[in-house]
This record gives structure tokens, C-alpha cells and sequence, in this order.
């Protein structure tokens, strides 16, 4: 198979002169715009350039931290999440899929980095600390949500990844893998490469907000999103309800550009910025209607999604090739995985029987 060709595994020990890369996604929904914009459009390009042998991992356990209690809504988020990848056109020929949850060496290697780690360094990672008071865990904190950062070091050092392309909101989670790897490769000697994250170049991209346009960042939980798995009809009415600039009340009045969500979509995804130049100041001025620029967005929107939609239409119709397509590509990670952990086992001295 092409991955065996590109990341050679030989007595145990990766060999590969080419660079890694790998990211993740949590199947606790489907994939929205944010992710689109935030990672998903990074990793493709990257595929795409044909320079990495490239890992995608849907973090089923990272899931599973604040889902415990809901099994089946992430055993069906990992099937939908795989749809939305071969939608917006990873393509597993030349990019792993798998699914965390069936890759022993994870939990392993997270026991391991847990002693790299204090509870006081968890506690103040600026990501975990939102999602802790988004979720109300208050004093009752899951002791698998804290750690889930370590978890996701063990994703990304698996295959020893150089490359980790994420939103913005993933750099606390990128340093503290980074933290880990030196800690790891001073005490133990130099086996886990550190990883850098890639993030997007415009602001927009990294933190897309919801269309309610309050700071947040789109989410499933703040019901918020647009999801690539939306047809027309929703497409339309979520760029209909979007926030623009509740002091635009007349069509003459002239409207607020900044903090106005439709605006903010066209920076990230139109390409015609002299037409949205007009646009924007001619809403500043006065006379240009919201539904009119609602209008333009629905187009720019629908023009780069309907391919995705299709894509993903022509996909479900096989279900049994998706889960096969995982589980492929879950035995190959794990070739990785275990060679990487032989490695760590005996650089801890716990390879006892050689
Ligand atoms: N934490 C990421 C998210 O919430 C998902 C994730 C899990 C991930 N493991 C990863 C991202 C490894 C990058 C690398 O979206």
C-alpha cells in the first residue's frame, strides 16, 4: 500500500526523510466553516503538494471526555466526520485516516507523558480553561477532559509529525505537546520530533465566528455553525439569520462594517475583493440593503460548497467503503504507532525482553 511506500518501518524504527504531517478532529458533530477555513483547506493543499505523508486523525476519545454519557453521538459523529473529509477531498490514498480509539499505542504513550505533566500546568492551558466554562464542569472537571491535552500529544508524536495544521484555538494544545516532547527528549534521549503548528494567514480564517456574531468562535454547541454537509435551502436560511449591523435598521442608513458577520465571510471567502470593496463602502455610506449582500454571500458560499455537498451525496450512498476506507487506514497508523512506541519503551528502559 502507498503509505508503506512513503514512511518506511524497518526493525521497529520509522525511517523517512520526509516530513510528517498530522491533525485531528473531534467527531463530537459534523464538520463546519470554521473547521473548513480554520484547517481543513491547510491540510488539503498540503496533501496536495505531494511533500508529506500525511496523518488525519478523528479523535474519538478526545470526543469522549465531555461525551461520556453520549456513546452513539460519537460513534455516528466518526462516520459523518470521514464523509466530510473524502467531501472536501482528502483523499486516503495519500492521507492516513484513522480512528483514535482503535490505536493502543495512544492511551499508552498518554500514561507515559502523564508524568511530564502537573496538574497546575492543565489547569491553565487557555483552551482547556473556555471549554471548562463554556461546558459548566465548575468544580466537577473530568479528570480525562484536563488531560486530553496530553492525549492529543500522544496523536501528534505518534508518527513523530512535524507539520500539525489547526485553528487558532488549538496553538495552548501545540505548545504543551511541544513542552512534552522536550521534556520527553532530555530525560529519556531524542526520539519525539516537536511539532509546529499551521495555522491560517488571515484573521477571519483562524477564528471564524458563528453567524450569531457574538466573539465566539463557530461551534456545534453554540449552534451557531453551517456545516458542509448543509444543503442549499439551509445554506440560505443560516446566511439569512446571520448577524450584520443591528443599527442598520432603514436600507439608507449607513451600516457598520466591523463585527458584521457577512461582511467578515466575504474577507474569507469571496475572491473578488475589489467587488466586495464596493460593497463595503457603499453599505458605510448608506443605500445598500443587507439582503443584498446576503444575496452575494449565498452565492460565494454556494459556489465553493455544492461541489463538497455532491461529493459527500456520492460517498454516503456506500457506506461500507467509508468504514473500510478506516479501518485501512487505521491498520497502517497503527504500523506507525507501535513502531514509535518500541522506540519510547526503550528509551524509558521498559523494554524488558528486548
Ligand atoms: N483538539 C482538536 C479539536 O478539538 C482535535 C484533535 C485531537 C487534534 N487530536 C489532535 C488536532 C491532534 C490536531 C492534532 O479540534
Amino acid at each position: 500500500m502507498l503509505l508503506l511506500e512513503l514512511l518506511l518501518v524497518k526493525e521497529g524504527v520509522i525511517i523517512t526523510t520526509r516530513k510528517v504531517l498530522l491533525t485531528g478532529d473531534r467527531p463530537s458533530g459534523q464538520l463546519h466553516l470554521g473547521h473548513y477555513v480554520g484547517s481543513l483547506k491547510n491540510r488539503l493543499q498540503l496533501q496536495d503538494s505531494g511533500d508529506y505523508d500525511c496523518f488525519v486523525l478523528i479523535a474519538d476519545v478526545q470526543a469522549l471526555t465531555d461525551n461520556f454519557d453520549n456513546p452513539q453521538k460519537v460513534r455516528d459523529n466518526v462516520y459523518e466526520v470521514a464523509l466530510d473529509y473524502l467531501a472536501v477531498g482528502l483523499d486516503p490514498t495519500r492521507t492516513t485516516i484513522c480512528i483514535q480509539s482503535l490505536m493502543p499505542a495512544l492511551p499508552e504513550l498518554t500514561v507515559y507523558y502523564l508524568n511530564l505533566v502537573t496538574v497546575a500546568r492543565l489547569q491553565r492551558n487557555p483552551t482547556t480553561k473556555t471549554e471548562i466554562a463554556q461546558k459548566g464542569f465548575k468544580a466537577s472537571i473530568p479528570a480525562g477532559f484536563l488531560c486530553y491535552p496530553v492525549s492529543q500529544a500522544a496523536d501528534i508524536t505518534f508518527c513523530k509529525a512535524h507539520v500539525v495544521p489547526v485553528g487558532e484555538d488549538q496553538l495552548p494544545h501545540l505548545e504543551q505537546t511541544r513542552e512534552i516532547v522536550r521534556s520527553f527528549n532530555s530525560i529519556y534521549g531524542e526520539v519525539l520530533v516537536e511539532p509546529e503548528a499551521l495555522i491560517p494567514s488571515s484573521a477571519g480564517s483562524r477564528r471564524l465566528p458563528g453567524i450569531t456574531g457574538t466573539d465566539s468562535k463557530m461551534s456545534k454547541s453554540l449552534g451557531n455553525g453551517i456545516y458542509l454537509a448543509d444543503d442549499k435551502d439551509t445554506l440560505w436560511e443560516r446566511i439569512r439569520q446571520m448577524y450584520t449591523d443591528p443599527g442598520h435598521l432603514r436600507v439608507e442608513d449607513p451600516g457598520q462594517i466591523e463585527g458584521n458577520v457577512v461582511f467578515t465571510y466575504l474577507d474569507v471567502f469571496g475572491t473578488d475583493t475589489a467587488y466586495i470593496a464596493q460593497l463595503k463602502e457603499h453599505y458605510q455610506r448608506g443605500g445598500l440593503g443587507d439582503m443584498k449582500v446576503k444575496k452575494y454571500l449565498f452565492e460565494v458560499l454556494d459556489a465553493e460548497l455544492a461541489p463538497i455537498r455532491e461529493r459527500r451525496l456520492e460517498h454516503a450512498k456506500d457506506p461500507g467503503a467509508v468504514l473500510e476506507m478506516l479501518r485501512e487506514g487505521t491498520k497502517a497508523a497503527n504500523e506507525v504507532a507501535n513502531a514509535t512506541l518500541r522506540e519510547v519503551r526503550a528509551a524509558m528502559k521498559i523494554d524488558y525482553f528486548g
